[in-house]
């Protein structure tokens, strides 16, 4: 498996890639990210992508000196060097090399990683049974506090649901907002099916803008699905017909159980089904 990365523009085996141990990124979780990956070897909506780069660098008020075009350029470098048929690629973002201080004016950088390593096959079994998440006990970040529209390398709060429901075997964790309201995965978004209609979470419920997400409400529409952005409560969750979550490497994933109790008929429901497979229609043909 070729694994490579890109530091500041150098490309190495991502074994010997190196940064300093005085990055920010390393002594304060002070950077953002991306997920992308790869179909038919190029990178899925690397635009978008980008977009919410920059979002997240913003609110952080890091600075990304490189245009659209020169990070793309240098993604295609390390795509050529890494040679794998599909590519799991993650950007990253940091502040820069600093004095373990708040001292942001000594910081040089951003320092800008890119990593890409072969795409590992999602075992169909998920998409053609459904996974078992739980509703975690961890809550959701507080927008007001470290808001979950910002990609950041701070994923502190996802590491202690993910914990969790891999202690009870969960493919997933949902997390709860402050109010209570399901709000999202620690690492995808929610969807629920009620009465052939679809149901997301908005965005104001304090969640990650989720590129697949935007591209399952594109497809909806032009599928003419019926989608609605509103809250959901766990016994709304619980009540669905169909739930399924949507990432960037998890594409639609159909939910079979939550905290061991089954979703619709515990099988991947027909509104489900239609949209991963149009998702992956989509995502081909690009
Ligand atoms: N996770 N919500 C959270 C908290 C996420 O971390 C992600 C992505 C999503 C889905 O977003 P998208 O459809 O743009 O991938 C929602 C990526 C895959 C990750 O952390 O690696």
């Amino acid at each position: 498996m070729a694994f490579f990365a890109s530091v500041n523009g150098e490309i190495s085996p991502a074994e010997q890639a190196r940064v300093s141990v005085l990055d920010n990124g390393f002594t304060f979780g002070d950077g953002v990210y991306e997920t992308l990956r790869t179909y038919g070897a190029r990178p899925f909506h690397l635009d978008r992508h980008l977009d919410r780069l920059r979002a997240s660098a913003a609110k952080l008020g890091i600075e990304i000196p490189a245009d659209d075009g020169a990070l793309g350029a240098e993604l295609d470098r390390l795509l050529k060097r890494a040679a794998n048929p599909e590519s799991y690629i993650r950007m990253i973002v940091s502040r820069g090399v600093g004095e373990i201080s708040y001292r942001f004016d000594r910081i040089h950088g951003p320092t800008i990683v890119m990593a890409a390593r072969a795409l590992e096959p999602i075992p169909e079994a998920h998409y053609r049974d459904g996974i078992p998440v739980i509703v975690s006990s961890v809550r959701r970040n507080s927008p007001r506090a470290l808001d979950p529209a910002m990609k950041s390398c701070n994923l502190i709060n996802n590491i202690l649901a993910v914990r969790e429901a891999q202690a009870k075997k969960a493919a997933e964790p949902l997390m709860m907002n402050e109010r209570g309201d399901v709000a999202e995965g620690a690492s995808a978004n929610l969807f629920i099916v009620s009465k052939g209609a679809l149901v997301t979470p908005p965005l104001n419920d304090g969640i990650l803008p989720g590129v697949t997400r935007a591209l399952v409400l594109e497809l909806a529409k032009k599928l003419a699905i019926e989608a609605r952005q509103q809250s959901v409560r766990v016994p709304t969750l619980l009540g669905a017909d169909e739930a399924f979550i949507t990432s960037t490497l998890r594409e639609v994933m159909p939910i079979a159980t939550v905290d061991g109790s089954v979703i619709g008929s515990g099988r991947p429901g027909p509104v489900t089904k239609k949209l991963l497979d149009a998702f992956r229609r989509y995502a081909l043909a690009r």
